[in-house]
């Protein structure tokens, strides 16, 4: 059965991604505050998109090799130039459980390999949060630390205005009747990720929820946001450009309604930020 993941996967556009780069590398860098100085660190960085901040993130904390992941062959396109001998990208379901549920790269070959496993703004395409944590924290050597960033906006009115869209005609039909949920819906709350961490194992932790406040020139800008992201599952599901632009002119309408036509606009980002070190 596909998952949030898979259908996700090809439907990445590296540079409508990039767009909001500064505002969307702000939550990676704080994410990677929050890891603890270790000698020449393995680094795994699980849903590495570009893999440009992958590459510095290796760089700023010394690590000895870096092996970032991800599913979208248009993204790992662009991260291929940032590869060097200590840092390598390669194809991989971060879901994965298993070798069979995997047709590319095999998490089950990483148990045990860490020293960082971190993933900025990725384990949101992946269902079970819980599960997919409990996996992940398998990955660690002894003594090491998970560092993860989900947004947690799924309540504001980009997320829940353009799942209100995707009922209308003619895109629930396009659709088959049953519009991809939206991943974001997945994200737990700030309290449950600090109780999950706890349970496996890591004694350190640190939880928070965050608003990032963008400034963007326009309330129109929120589309071209949610396009680099939210917006992509629904570009693959209704599998036709014509269709897809009428999609994203309504929501840009119900947008304006809902939001009123505002330059600068201020767009509040909430965002869960999560370490944990085991001992
Ligand atoms: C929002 S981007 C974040 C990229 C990068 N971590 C950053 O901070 O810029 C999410 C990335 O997760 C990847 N992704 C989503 N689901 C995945 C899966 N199941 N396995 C591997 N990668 C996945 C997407 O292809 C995409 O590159």
């Amino acid at each position: 059965m596909p998952t949030p993941a898979s259908s996700a996967k090809d439907s990445w556009d590296p540079q409508q991604y990039d767009r909001f780069q500064a505002e969307r590398s702000q939550p990676f860098w704080d994410l990677a505050a929050l890891l603890q100085p270790v000698a020449a660190p393995t680094l795994l960085d699980l849903g590495c998109g570009t893999g440009e901040l992958t590459a510095q993130l290796h760089a700023r904390i010394g690590a000895s090799t870096t092996l970032g992941i991800d599913n979208s062959t248009a993204m790992l396109e662009k991260a291929a130039p940032y590869a060097s001998d200590d840092v390598r990208f390669e194809s991989g379901d971060i879901a994965a459980v298993d070798a069979a549920d995997t047709g590319t790269f095999d998490l089950a070959d990483l148990v045990g390999s860490a020293d960082i496993v971190f993933s900025n703004a990725a384990m949101q395409w992946v269902p079970d949060h819980e599960s997919v944590l409990a996996r992940w924290a398998t990955l660690l050597r002894q003594g090491g630390q998970l560092a993860v960033q989900v947004p947690s906006n799924a309540d504001h009115p980009s997320h829940v205005l353009s799942a209100e869209v995707a009922t209308e005609s003619p895109f629930v039909e396009a659709m088959g009747g049953t519009p991809p949920p939206d991943p974001v819906l997945g994200v737990l709350k700030p309290e449950q990720y600090a109780v999950i961490l706890d349970k496996l194992g890591f004694t350190e932790q640190h939880v928070r929820l965050q608003v990032y406040g963008h400034r963007l020139d326009t309330t129109a800008d929120v589309v071209e946001w949610t396009k680099g992201t939210s917006l992509t599952r629904f570009r693959t599901a209704l599998n036709d450009d014509a269709l897809f632009d009428a999609f994203v002119a309504r929501y840009r309408q119900r947008l304006l309604d809902c939001l009123g036509e505002q330059s600068p606009f201020f767009y509040p980002f909430k965002r869960v930020l999560l370490w944990g070190r085991m001992t």
